[in-house]
């Protein structure tokens, strides 16, 4: 017993060309289609239905003769189905042409019917032909609908994972603060000194965003030098020296799974110690070759940890902190930043701010 239809014909106003030449062959189909609900058009050779196509753009059904004069009835289906995937082509061949049947149906008609039409079988092979492309079309929405719930959901992984990524490193960089009662407080500060010295320099939100994130992620690396050389109070050898320096590559490795989002905060991390004239570490970098998101922080980074107190000496005042900055512009700071930092921090009394 054959199963019933999932999606039944729409019987009612579905448009249906009729394409013959023979006008006797046209009226009964026309009048049998029109009996069923069908919207009717008809055309009677391939150039007048080709023509009707453009016109109504979409038929969902064709019923067509394969031999009329002029450009055939194959010719009329191959373009339906390059211009019309989604139309159904239903071929009306001679009796007992099966080789043409065969034919019309490798190229992509849905069904044939053999003349003379018989009308209980009319019905059924269009009702066929019209159930199966409203699965096909019902398919092809169920995946297409399945395909973008998919990405969305994969969007909204990669967001989640990156949101707790960036918790558990500011949570990181807390604690490696919280180890050192002279840093704490340092990125926060860093981050709010840098956003608003790059506010004042006319840069993006999008960038000002990455530089509060660079700013406040800057030192990760440190996670990885021992506490004996980060809280040595003193001058380092260079062996602690060189263990220092280590910590703007190995603070890039960490972040990296941030590199396509957010890549201006590994460059933060990599390159806040180079200085203008290449005595910088890690890469030696000049002038605008360091990312100016880099030279923000780099000035930014220089200030608070002069005027706070660090293990190894007493903290600066702050005007003594901008004498040493501007002492140092040129050489090793960007002096447009350093007065785009004086000029979003205009009162010196209120500095440095609390974070
Ligand atoms: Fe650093």
């Amino acid at each position: 017993m054959v199963p019933p239809l999932e999606f039944p014909p729409e019987a009612v106003a579905t448009r249906v060309l009729v394409v013959d030449d023979d006008s006797g062959v046209r009226e009964i189909l026309v009048r049998l289609l029109t009996s069923q609900g069908y919207a009717v058009t008809e055309a009677d050779g391939t150039d007048a239905a080709l023509a009707i196509l453009i016109r109504d753009r979409e038929v969902p059904l064709v019923v067509s003769d394969v031999n009329m004069p002029g450009r055939d009835g194959r010719e009329l289906l191959r373009e339906i189905r390059s211009r019309y995937p989604d139309t159904a082509v239903v071929m009306l061949t001679g009796d007992g042409d099966v080789a043409t049947a065969v034919e019309c149906l490798k190229i992509g008609a849905s069904d044939y019917l053999s003349k003379p039409v018989q009308v209980h079988e009319v019905r059924a092979r269009i009702d066929m032909a019209l159930a199966e492309r409203q699965l096909t079309l019902e398919v092809r929405r169920l995946r297409e609908s399945y395909h973008t719930d998919l990405e969305r959901q994969v969007r909204d992984l990669a967001r989640k994972n990156q949101a707790m990524f960036l918790a558990q490193v500011q949570m990181a960089v807390t604690m490696l603060e919280a180890k050192d009662p002279y840093t704490r407080g340092h990125s926060g500060r860093v981050a709010e000194y840098a956003v608003a010295t790059g506010r004042q320099m006319g840069i993006s939100i999008a960038l000002l965003e990455e530089i509060r994130l660079g700013g406040e992620l800057h030192d990760i690396g440190k996670i990885g030098t021992r506490d004996a050389v980060l809280q040595k109070p003193g001058p380092l050898t260079d062996e602690e020296f060189a263990e220092i320096r280590r910590h703007t590559v190995d603070g890039e490795a960490m972040l990296s799974v941030l590199r396509t989002d957010h890549p201006e905060v590994l460059h933060i991390a990599r390159w806040h110690h180079e200085r203008l004239d290449g005595t910088g570490f890690p890469d030696g970098l000049t002038g605008q070759q360091i990312p100016v998101t880099a030279r923000i922080v780099s000035v930014v980074d220089a200030f608070d940890a002069m005027t706070t107190t660090r293990s190894y000496r007493e903290n600066q005042s702050i005007d003594g902190a901008w004498t040493e900055l501007q002492r140092c512009a040129g050489r090793q700071f960007d002096p447009d930043v350093i007065a785009a930092f004086r000029a979003a921090f205009p009162d010196s009394a209120a500095l440095p701010i609390l974070s």
